[in-house]
């Protein structure tokens, strides 16, 4: 475990600072006029933020596996192996959400949603 914590906190900084211009970046994403946003409805935002943070939570995961299978002698702890499941398993069930959104917003209104940034 103390390799996995020495290489956390070694890229710490790096990400903190990316993560925080992927923030701005995606607020200012989300000030854009509600009707060009896809997702204007507020449960439909925060289904996408929640995909959007809990997709992070399921990268740590996977990259945590990893690390931990290149630099420890033993396999990582079940826990460790298993951890991506739960966010993954939340994604598919929002990402799936977010994937009929379009088509379920043109059969009730008659009209496509505008891609989103145009
Ligand atoms: C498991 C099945 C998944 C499905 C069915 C799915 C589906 C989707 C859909 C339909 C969108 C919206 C695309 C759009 O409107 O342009 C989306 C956005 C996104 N997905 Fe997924 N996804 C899945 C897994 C993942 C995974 C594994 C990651 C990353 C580790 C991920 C990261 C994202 C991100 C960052 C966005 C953009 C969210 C935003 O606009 O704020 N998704 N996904």
């Amino acid at each position: 475990m103390k390799p996995l914590i020495d290489w956390i906190a070694h890229y710490h900084a790096f990400w903190t600072e990316h993560i925080d211009r992927l923030e701005r970046l995606l607020e200012k994403d989300d000030q854009m006029p509600v009707e060009k946003n896809a997702p204007s409805q507020p449960f439909n935002r925060w289904i996408r933020h929640f995909h959007r943070w809990v997709s992070i939570a399921f990268t740590v995961a996977v990259i945590g596996n990893i690390v931990a299978m290149s630099v420890g002698q033993a396999q990582p702890p079940v826990w460790m192996i298993y951890s991506p499941l739960l966010p993954l398993a939340l994604l598919l069930l929002t990402g799936l959400y977010l994937f009929v959104l379009p088509y379920a917003t043109k059969w009730r209104t008659g009209r496509p949603t505008e891609p989103i940034g145009t």
